[in-house]
């Protein structure tokens, strides 16, 4: 993808693409890079570029802007305040000196908190206000928690592109400026929602409802592809959020001498040979996490399976428990098993790890040392009361 592109008439893509980025927010693995989407808007009268980008790439924003011949900026339209599409901000204002920022008046205190960014220079909207740049038209519709308090939606009514920022967005470096909406960006916008909108999802279901009524021809985020079929992800993000239940066991492990991984076998085999459950295993000690958000968005149990360190869960399987618990996926049973040398209270903190979840809990299954073919009798009974609960799931 070129860093600035015709989207339609008088509308321009002017952000950044970041193809070797490997880590978001010092914590999501992006396999595919992402980018930071910024959209330049040229009225009869008026010009206004929709969010910024990461302000590593200040330069390359101002490099485009000047490449599209922009002498004179009236707005910048701030639809969220964190700093991958903020942050350069203040560069666009320092280069535009008449520029005024417009945004809500949340996402107001954020940029001067976040970037010092002098309040004179932002002017305030509310939810549903027009800003005319002449022959075009922009909409701002507040869509609070997609997923800061703040966050907002650009719509330009003209040409019906609704500029969502990170709504709909997908931690792509796309070589092309427009969804080919094929599984692959399919899957990169499951795990998008999955690491940054599960937590939200009734929230984003209300946003998602308030939008129904707009017409909109084309979903402009500040990550990833454009969507020229609106549909195509509006509808997937309707399925995500309900959520539509898959057959299927989560299994995060790690096992430091191998007896956890008895454990975890024997149950694998009698969940999917026994019961037909797919089992989707994580070594949680390898495991790209993101890959595991997003096999949570549609599963209705998760076993965690930790040995004992020194009385306590592996932290790798205590951090696995945290993410669940920030993530808050739909999850309707929990189970926790594993290995242990002279004691244990893995359950006792791993559930402590959970204060979000509402899943059932199903009896621990913790075992000493080795596991002997006696003690994974308490796995097949795990199994059977897995496929259990899954019949009434998939019945009802
Ligand atoms: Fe892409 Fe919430 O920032």
């Amino acid at each position: 993808m070129n860093n600035h592109e015709l989207l339609v008439k008088n509308v321009w893509s002017v952000g950044a693409n970041d193809p070797g980025r490997r880590l978001f927010d010092g914590l999501i693995p992006l396999p595919d890079g992402t980018s930071y989407n910024a959209y330049l808007v040229k009225g009869s009268e008026k010009t206004a570029l929709i969010d910024s980008v990461d302000p590593q790439y200040s330069g390359k924003l101002l490099e485009n802007l000047h490449a599209q011949q922009v002498t004179k900026l009236d707005y910048i339209i701030s639809n969220h305040a964190e700093q991958d599409h903020s942050g350069s901000i203040p560069a666009v204002l320092q280069r535009y000196p008449e520029a005024q920022v417009v945004t809500n008046a949340k996402n107001r205190d954020f940029l001067i908190s976040l970037l010092h960014i002098s309040e004179d220079r932002i002017q305030v909207i509310h939810d549903g206000e027009r800003l005319s740049l002449g022959d075009a038209t922009l909409r701002f519709y507040l869509t609070p928690w997609v997923h800061w308090p703040e966050t907002m939606v650009t719509y330009l009514e003209e040409e019906k592109i609704l500029f969502s920022c990170d709504f709909f967005g997908s931690h792509l470096a796309p070589e092309y400026l427009t969804s080919k909406d094929d599984e692959a960006t399919l899957r990169a916008a499951k795990r998008y929602f999955a690491e940054i909108m599960m937590p939200f999802s009734p929230i984003i279901a209300k946003n998602l409802e308030k939008l129904s009524p707009l017409d909109i021809s084309m979903i402009a985020p500040s990550h990833g592809p454009v969507f020229g079929n609106p549909a195509f992800v509006m509808n997937a993000y309707r399925e995500w959020i309900k959520p539509s239940y898959r057959n299927k066991v989560i299994l995060p492990y790690v096992s430091m001498h191998g007896s956890t991984e008895v454990m975890v076998n024997h149950l694998t085999k009698e969940l999917e040979e026994q019961q037909q459950i797919p089992v989707e295993r994580f070594d949680l000690t390898e495991a790209d996490i993101g890959e595991l958000a997003m096999a949570l968005v549609d599963a209705p149990t998760l076993i965690l399976a930790t040995p004992t360190v020194l009385q306590g869960a592996h932290p790798a399987a205590a951090y696995a428990a945290m993410l669940v618990n920030a993530l808050r996926p739909p999850l309707k049973h929990i189970g926790l098993i594993g290995s242990f040398g002279w004691g244990t209270r893995m359950v006792e903190q791993i559930t402590s790890l959970l204060p979000n979840s509402k899943a059932d809990l199903f009896d621990p299954v913790l075992i000493k040392g080795l596991p002997r073919p006696e003690n994974l009798q308490d796995l097949t009974t795990l199994a059977s009361s897995i496929a259990t609960k899954h019949a009434s799931i998939f019945t009802n």
